[in-house]
């Protein structure tokens, strides 16, 4: 019986961590420069939370997640997306008694039993930056800059944000009426899911791909015709800061996302290839104003994004030919014979000491095998260890580029090396 990975479930291989590591530094470094704090929650939670939060009518609750019940007979869900467990824990920690905004940042597994297909996969990873306790609008233009930004730092060109504002829970229902009246006449023309959206929740039709939906979604009403006038302001002026920063965004008034939670502001952004497609959507994101109040806590703004790791991995594997560059090691230590070997070992512990990371292959015996290993890994410096050498407690420090030699005492051998290559 041969075992594989569980359907739309991967190993990470160092081919592709490569780039997971890239992409969380440069989310790492955005989060230190804006303030947001790093936050890790459970893989599991209780299904209400996503029940409750995500919401009733979204396809993740109604179709994708994996919810068991315990030995004690509480029901689980493996999480399917980090927002509600993200506002669970700022209700559990007090978290509305710190000064506002309470900015988070994550980056972790995520599982939702999808269709599996390209950048579709049943466990996958994103990132997310979520900031509680603020309404002003410069709080939602935050959040998009820190994607935008992290995505031209990974090499993203030609990236579109794609904006909406869905209202609130004032103008919501208005629009609704209108919409369910539009839809009403032409329900025999919708898909089956759409048809039964109808009843649920008759804004997620307009987010349906499905050539005959979005045939009659072109003509009927939009949300931004219906919205209140505090969402219409809180609207106008995102855009206003958008325009100040000169970011690229361009209006859908048809974009709904598919998650229950959002008011108001609701954005993507997607990459525009040379060829003028669009791939899916890299980002995800909007505002939550009633999430926290919704799970238990007092009524509290917040607004926040996620990407898909995956989908940013593979794309930047397939642009660049070449793997980003990790800091290498730039020292190896090569040995020859049984004594030098086991000197090696040490140090190999002396140059760990002095914070030096080295190279080595010290189940080869042969210098030149050694010595093309070093040179393949762009070693500036081999420390070696012949017989003689090793007899002596001493060591021959080799500069590759020009073949220059000295030979220096083992106990200071990495403190030499060290110093030379500062
Ligand atoms: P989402 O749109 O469901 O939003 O997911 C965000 C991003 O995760 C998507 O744009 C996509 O890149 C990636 N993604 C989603 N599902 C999959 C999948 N099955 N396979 C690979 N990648 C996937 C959220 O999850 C919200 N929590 C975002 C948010 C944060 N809103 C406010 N704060």
């Amino acid at each position: 019986m041969k075992f594989q990975t569980p359907t739309g479930m991967h190993d990470i291989l160092e081919t592709d961590l490569v780039y997971f590591r890239k992409i969380e530094n440069v989310c790492e470094s955005m989060a230190r420069f804006y303030d947001f704090k790093e936050i890790r929650t459970p893989i599991l939670e209780d299904t209400q939370i996503f029940e409750k939060g995500t919401g009733q009518t979204s396809d993740i609750v109604e179709k994708e997640m994996y919810s068991f019940k315990t030995k004690g007979g509480d029901s689980l869900t493996v999480r399917p997306e980090g927002t509600p467990g993200i506002v669970r824990a700022y209700i559990q920690h007090g978290m509305q008694n710190i000064p506002k905004p309470v900015n988070m940042w994550y980056m972790g597994p995520f599982f939702r039993h999808e269709r599996p297909q390209a950048g579709r996969y049943r466990q996958f990873h994103q990132f997310g930056f979520e900031s509680l306790g603020v309404e002003d609008p410069v709080i939602d233009v935050l959040i998009i800059q820190i994607f935008y930004n992290i995505l031209q730092s990974l090499g993203f060109k030609n990236l579109i944000i794609e904006l909406n504002s869905i209202g609130c829970a004032q103008c919501r229902p208005y629009f609704k009426k209108s919409l369910t009246s539009y839809l009403r006449s032409r329900s025999a023309s919708l898909c089956a899911d759409c048809k039964s959206r109808m009843k649920k929740n008759p804004l997620r039709i307009l987010d349906c791909k499905q050539e005959k939906c979005q045939m009659i979604k072109s003509s009927a009403p939009q949300v931004l015709d219906s919205l209140c006038s505090g969402c219409h302001d809180h609207f106008k002026s995102l855009l206003e800061f958008l325009d100040e920063l000169d970011l690229p965004y361009s209006l859908n008034p048809y974009l709904v996302r598919g998650l229950d939670y959002y008011t108001r502001t609701v954005f993507e952004i997607m990459e525009e290839t040379d060829d003028g497609k669009q791939q899916g959507s890299l980002i995800g994101g909007g505002r939550y104003d009633d999430l926290i109040k919704t799970l238990g806590g007092k009524p509290t703004p917040g607004c926040g994004a996620a990407a898909g790791v995956e989908r940013i991995a593979n794309l930047m594997k397939q642009r660049q030919k070449k793997a980003p560059t990790e800091t290498t090691q730039s020292v190896f230590v090569a040995q020859v014979g049984e004594l030098a070997k086991k000197k090696s070992l040490k140090l190999l512990e002396d140059c760990r000491r002095v914070n030096l990371p080295v190279g080595h292959t010290l189940h080869k015996n042969s210098l030149s095998s050694q010595l093309r290993v070093a040179d393949q890994q762009n070693a500036t410096y081999v420390l070696i260890l012949g017989q003689k050498e090793a007899l002596e407690n001493k060591v021959i420090i080799r500069e590759m580029k020009t073949g220059k030699q000295s030979i220096v005492p083992l106990e200071s051998a990495a403190k030499e090396v060290k110093k030379k290559i500062k």
